[in-house]
């Protein structure tokens, strides 16, 4: 920005969802600044998951722009997503119940190791890590 302003983070410009041809975003605008929290609220099929889907890589968006600092986005999965730095936690419970506490705080995103960066899950890292965030909340495995 020219006066200094920091740019919002996140700019979405004209987004669009249609299901079978019946319009459930129509024309959304959002800004998000740095530090800021928002709350998007709605009556139920209001649209708020499938906005929240699109910006995430669940569901290709109709038309519209995303802008992270500026730059175009197109997620295409939630992963490219999560590799941008936007992550969801879903309202509903989607704990993978056979996985342990720590392999399912870091699922998809496990510390790596190895020889060849990359190739191996650092579990030691893994699991660590999974206990300092759960201290962090007042949780000890102990
Ligand atoms: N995959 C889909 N196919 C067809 N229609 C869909 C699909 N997903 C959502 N819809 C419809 O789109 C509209 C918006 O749904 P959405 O789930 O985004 O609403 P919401 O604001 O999150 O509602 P809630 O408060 O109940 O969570 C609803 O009419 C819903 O039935
Ligand atoms: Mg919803």
């Amino acid at each position: 920005m020219t006066d200094g302003t920091p740019g919002p983070v996140l700019a979405l410009r004209g987004i669009h969802k249609q299901f079978g041809g019946i319009p459930v975003l129509r024309d959304v605008r959002l800004d998000l600044y740095p530090g800021e929290i928002h709350a998007l609220m709605g009556q139920n099929g209001a649209g708020k998951s499938t906005l929240i889907k699109v910006l995430t890589g669940v569901l290709p968006s109709s038309g519209g722009e995303m802008r992270l600092e500026g730059q175009p986005i197109r997620p295409a999965s939630p992963l490219d997503a999560q590799k941008l730095g936007i992550s969801t936690v879903y309202q509903e419970v989607n704990l993978c119940p056979n996985l342990s506490v720590a392999e399912n705080v870091f699922a998809g995103r496990y510390p790596r190791c190895g020889a060849v960066q990359g190739f191996r899950i650092d579990w030691a890292a893994v699991n660590r890590r999974a206990e300092e965030l759960l201290a962090r909340i007042g949780w000890t495995s102990t």
